[in-house]
């Protein structure tokens, strides 16, 4: 077997003044990440190279638009990550290449995993053969700054998530486990990771990747269980609930996120992968419950609706590494619950605009039949009895 090539030198240099290449900078929680960079004011500059997809929305950015100090460190490419003539020239600036851009949702990807796979894995490979030809110009010297300065090769960190791991029903996944995706989402993430971790084996690139936990907070697209079933329940329309709803998620908020990428990024060790977890394990069901409580909206929104083929039980994972790294999670769920929920109460002009045309093709797709099929969920959303009937409510 042949040796690891010896790593490129460690990405200490990703501080105040870099430049920064977001990839998928204007969907979720690329928009966070950069919004939160751009803030510190510390002369970092960001370019954004989103497709603008369904999701990708520029709405999310006013906040640094808005800004005439943080506008002017900000550059938008509307273009496509598989695309190697728009990647290659913003690349060869950059200091670091943060890819976020995904196709990111799961029961999309049920539907047709063609984009999935594009984006997922045709996008990660040409976002790494740029890193990679930066790699080697900065290894033979020709990679030069503008007064003709040596610069170190790109640091490259791939956003990925916790379902590369797989449904887990007990314990919980150290970055070491086995990859076991279960959806066409979660295999394109995991060949997306698998890649990279090929690329710095094969080339010496300086990579981290960061798997994430369920993530939510403002800006996310009205499709996800939260900013879903918030919306539908602001307007009295069902929540369409999947199989018996005691799926459990961990939890994290899209600042810690956003937040622990930046982390790994200047202090992640070079060919790490680091969990990042929310410490916010619920059910589906628990989480339905809390949302219509802030919400005052009735239990009876709910419907059992025909579960997500596939779907994944459980996912929960080891966070010792980051925080043996130093970085921990701050926002509370039950908090940050409350906060998003609101969030998408007082900013209904731009969920709606979220859910336009190309919405409703979805929805109907997704959830005519379903609904048609559904019942009346029952109620209860913390425990199963051991028959298999269900407990009250807590607070009945
Ligand atoms: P999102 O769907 O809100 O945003 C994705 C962004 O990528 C959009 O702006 C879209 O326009 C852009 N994009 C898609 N394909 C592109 C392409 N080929 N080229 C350029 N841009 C493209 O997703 P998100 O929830 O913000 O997730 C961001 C990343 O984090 C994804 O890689 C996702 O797999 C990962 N992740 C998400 C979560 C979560 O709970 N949302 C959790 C863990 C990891
Ligand atoms: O775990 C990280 C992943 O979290 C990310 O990698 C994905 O990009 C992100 O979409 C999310 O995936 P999930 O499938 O877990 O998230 P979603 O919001 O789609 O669903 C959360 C849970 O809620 C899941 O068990 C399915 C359930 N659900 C979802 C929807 C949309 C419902 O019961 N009804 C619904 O209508």
């Amino acid at each position: 077997m042949t040796a690891d090539r010896a790593p490129a030198p460690s990405g200490a240099r990703v501080g105040p003044g870099s430049h920064l290449l977001v990839c998928g900078g204007a969907g979720f929680i690329g928009s966070c990440f950069v919004r939160e960079i751009l803030a510190v004011r510390d002369r970092t500059r960001v370019t954004v190279l989103d497709k603008l997809t369904y999701a990708g929305n520029l709405a999310n950015l006013a906040a640094v638009t808005n800004d005439p100090e943080q506008a002017a460190r900000y550059r938008f490419v509307r273009g496509d990550i598989a695309d190697p003539a728009i990647v290659g020239p913003l690349v060869a600036e950059a200091d670091a290449v943060i890819d976020l851009a995904a196709e990111s949702h799961v029961d999309r990807s049920i539907l047709d995993p063609s984009a999935f796979l594009l984006t997922g894995v045709l996008g990660v490979h040409v976002l790494l053969e740029a890193v990679r030809r930066e790699s080697e110009r900065a290894m033979t010297g020709e990679r030069r700054d503008a007064d003709g300065r040596r610069r170190p090769a790109p640091r490259f960190l791939q956003v990925s998530t916790d379902e590369v791991y797989g449904s887990i029903e007990e314990g919980r996944s150290a970055e070491a486990d086995p990859l076991a995706p279960r959806s066409p989402y979660a295999a394109a993430k995991a060949a997306g990771d698998l890649l990279v971790q090929s690329y710095r084996a094969t080339y010496g690139l300086d990579v981290v990747i960061t798997r994430g936990a369920n993530t939510y907070g403002p800006y996310q697209h009205p499709e996800k269980l939260i900013p879903l079933f918030t919306t539908n329940a602001l307007q009295d329309l069902p929540l369409p609930l999947y199989g018996d709803g005691f799926q459990r998620r961990d939890w994290v908020h899209v600042a810690d996120h956003a937040g622990a990428i930046a982390f790994v990024l200047a202090h992640g060790k070079s060919g790490e992968v680091y969990n990042v977890p929310g410490g916010g394990e619920r059910t589906n069901r628990e989480i339905v419950a809390e949302l219509l409580d802030v919400l005052r909206k009735p239990w009876t929104l709910v419907r059992s609706v025909p579960d997500r083929p596939g779907h994944d039980r459980r996912y929960a994972m080891d966070g010792t590494r980051l925080a043996a790294l130093g970085w921990r999670a701050r926002v509370q769920f039950d908090e940050g619950l409350e906060e998003t929920v609101a969030w998408y109460r007082d900013n209904e002009a731009w969920w709606r605009a979220a859910r336009g045309p190309e919405w409703d093709d979805y929805y109907s797709t997704q959830y005519r039949e379903r609904f048609a099929a559904s019942v009346a969920a029952p109620p209860g959303p913390a425990t199963r009895t051991a028959d298999g009937g269900w407990a009250p409510d807590r607070d009945e």
